[in-house]
């Protein structure tokens, strides 16, 4: 099986209504049948980014679910939610959720099998902190990271992991390539089925460096933050990846 290259963007907690001109962008316009291309915006923008991206044929995605379905949950969105509004995807386990919201592996399983439930592909996202890749702990942490936010009985196939060192998302630094590819290699390593997983990398991919980090051949996409902001820098990611 060929894995599917993929690029996703996470706008993060940016975007009014007025940015949804980005799917206007001539460069977003052309068909591209052989990858993903994924907008994660903030929820509010979610069921009109929906309406924008499928006339060019992006998905979209949320950016964090809740585990439960429905319930006392003020502030929360389910996973349902999230797919009634038109998302086919959504990211659980971001680094800025771990360390903002206390998010444990423990929670990251439950909304990763919320996704499911709700018939969304979860994005969920593995990476070590500065200080445990300097004390030599990174795969140690990632593989701890994977093994227990695994959603149960999930098959390869059915979620997309996204290796981000939290040193790197934001920052400017991006891993070496021999690093991302190590890691890559490590993390496809834990699974029965890793050679059908897809594995995205993020943490400041740029036009400038995507084409470098998207050839490695266990790189299957990228999760972009800032870069994704502009269609010009999304567009230029996603023209640097193989074909
Ligand atoms: P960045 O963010 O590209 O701005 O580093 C990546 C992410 O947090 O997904």
């Amino acid at each position: 099986m060929t894995r599917r290259m993929m690029i996703a963007g996470n706008w993060k907690m940016n975007g009014l209504e007025a940015s949804l001109d980005f799917f206007s962008h001539n460069d977003l316009t052309r068909d591209l049948p052989g990858m993903d291309r994924v907008i994660c915006p903030p929820a509010t923008l979610l069921r009109a980014a929906h309406h924008a991206a499928s006339r060019c044929g992006i998905d979209v995605g949320g950016q964090d679910c809740h585990g439960q379905e429905s319930g006392a949950h003020t502030g929360d969105i389910s996973a349902e939610m999230v797919a009634d509004c038109g998302a086919r995807y959504v990211i659980v386990g971001h680094s800025e959720r771990r360390a903002n919201h206390a998010e444990s592996s423990a929670m990251v399983k439950d909304k990763a099998q919320a996704a499911l439930r709700a018939g969304l592909t979860p994005i969920l996202c593995v990476g070590e902190t500065q200080g445990e890749r300097e004390s030599g702990q990174a795969e140690s942490v990632v593989g701890r990271q994977l093994a227990d936010s695994w959603p149960q009985d999930a098959a390869d196939t059915d979620l997309v992991i996204a290796y981000e060192p939290v040193w790197a998302i934001g920052t400017g630094l991006t891993a070496s390539l021999d690093d991302i590819a190590a890691m890559h290699g490590f993390i496809r390593a834990q699974r029965p089925g890793g050679a059908d997983l897809r594995i995205l990398y993020g943490g400041s991919v740029k036009p400038g460096n995507a084409a470098d980090i998207l050839s490695l051949s266990d790189v299957d996409g990228a999760l972009i933050g800032g870069a994704s902001l502009t269609a010009e820098s999304f567009a230029a990611i996603v023209d640097s990846a193989p074909d």
